[in-house]
């Protein structure tokens, strides 16, 4: 397998000098590999060759304008769990007909301006959700597709705070259920139902809950197929898991597509994909700066100038994220607790970390951080949003630039206009 794991040789990201860059546009900054993304992307359609096969980006890990403008250009199209995050799909090129929208609680009014927009398809989590969706569709005069999307009760060895794929998870149906909406699925009039959808949860590094989920949802389908009803689509969701820490290595493409080849034989509608992690976490890196170091008692507390508000993973998960500073050779080894400015205890990238010792204004980047990094930070601490940055041979481009006190602000306004509801 080829490893794109960007590369950051002698404080170089994909041929940018990390220290220049970060002089140039300051810190906490998220700088993401180009060339990494690509490389993912093409290893994965080499994996799915011969399959009639779409893979929708799951638009949550990422959803900088630039990286899905890079994922429109590559053919890709997106898994969307909002009207936020539809909108911002149209609005880089993804076309409505590769669009899928997922999620236990879509709103009417998301709905309808999915109906509107025309996207491929709704992947429904509830009876309530299918009504809606029947009586939204009948309204517009249009026709949904839908996929059911099935609760496997499989358990994924991941963090329980984001396994999905349980049957005490909010998400999905069982497969009973979902067999009686196929049962009365001739009185949907504007919802066709004609699709299974299965999605186990994320970061999952081992094949076998996901061949377990997919052979689950396969006998499903040859049962539907045999009581005559015709599945268009199964979308086996995303979850792949990639390589955090030393001794962990990414789920190969390969390896995958195997599984859901053998899986899903005999299956001749079309797949679909939803990685989101898989695609963009390797390609990221969060570039900060030492403020300090400070001495507690009985530990060496190494503050840096992003927060939890900039990468929220090792606080809501306990994640590991490697964190390496790019500072000359030769300097000896201490242990630090890696910490932000944030006043929560909570704000701890890594705790009792062996790292050369470092000192105010040194670099160090956080890495793996090109999924549910920016993309699930906040203003937290009155700390406005970090910088973004793609990198593409050498170059740079600020895909979005720090915002401003102003920005952070907008939309506040004083208690002047007193109204009753
Ligand atoms: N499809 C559906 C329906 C999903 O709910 C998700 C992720 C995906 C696809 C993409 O999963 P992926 O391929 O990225 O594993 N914030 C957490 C991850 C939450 C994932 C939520 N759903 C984290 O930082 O680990």
């Amino acid at each position: 397998m080829q490893e794109h794991q960007a590369a950051t040789v002698g404080g170089r990201f994909e041929g940018v000098d990390l220290a220049a860059l970060a002089q140039r546009e300051g810190t906490p900054l998220h700088a993401y590999s180009a060339n990494a993304i690509r490389g993912r992307i093409g290893e994965l359609e080499a994996a799915l060759a011969g399959l009639d096969a779409t893979i929708c980006y799951a638009v949550k890990a990422n959803p900088n304008h630039a990286i899905l403008q890079l994922m429109a250009a590559a053919g890709l199209g997106a898994d969307v769990v909002s009207a936020g995050e539809m909108w911002r799909s149209l609005r880089a090129g993804i076309p409505a007909a590769r669009i899928v929208f997922s999620g236990v609680g879509k709103s009417a009014h998301e709905i309808a301006e999915a109906l509107a927009a025309g996207i491929a398809r709704f992947n429904v989590e509830s009876a309530d959700e299918l009504q809606l969706l029947q009586l939204l569709a009948a309204e517009l005069d249009v026709v949904a597709h839908a996929a059911v999307r099935i609760n496997p009760d499989v358990d994924a060895p991941t963090h329980a705070k984001i396994a999905t794929g349980k049957s005490e998870n909010k998400f999905g149906v069982d497969i009973d259920e979902a067999r009686r909406w196929f049962a009365a699925r001739e009185q949907l009039t504007h919802v066709r139902l004609d699709g299974l959808h299965v999605h186990i949860g994320s970061q999952i590094l081992a094949l076998e809950p996901f061949r377990l989920a997919l052979q689950r949802v396969a006998a499903f389908w040859r049962e539907l197929r045999d009581a005559g009803h015709a599945i268009a689509s199964i979308d086996v969701g995303g979850g792949l898991g990639v390589r955090y820490r030393e001794g962990e290595r990414a789920v190969a493409a390969a390896d995958y597509a195997a599984v859901v080849r053998a899986a899903l034989a005999g299956f001749d509608g079309r797949l679909l994909l939803e990685p989101g992690r898989w695609l963009v976490a390797e390609a990221g890196v969060l570039l900060t700066r030492v403020l300090r170091v400070k001495e507690g008692a009985g530990r060496r507390f190494l503050v840096l100038d992003a927060a939890m508000n900039d990468l929220l993973r090792p606080s809501l998960y306990d994640a590991w994220h490697e964190i390496v500073p790019l500072v000359e050779g030769g300097r000896r080894m201490t242990r630090y607790d890696i910490v932000g400015p944030v006043c929560e205890t909570g704000d701890t990238f890594a705790r009792d970390r062996p790292l050369p010792e470092c000192e105010a204004g040194d670099l160090v980047l956080i890495r793996t951080t090109g999924a549910y990094g920016a993309s699930m930070a906040s203003t937290y601490n009155s700390r406005p949003l970090a910088a973004e940055v793609l990198l593409d041979r050498g170059r740079y481009a600020v895909v979005r630039r720090r915002q401003t006190l102003e920005e952070m602000i907008a939309g506040e306004q004083p208690a002047s206009h007193w109204e009753t509801p």
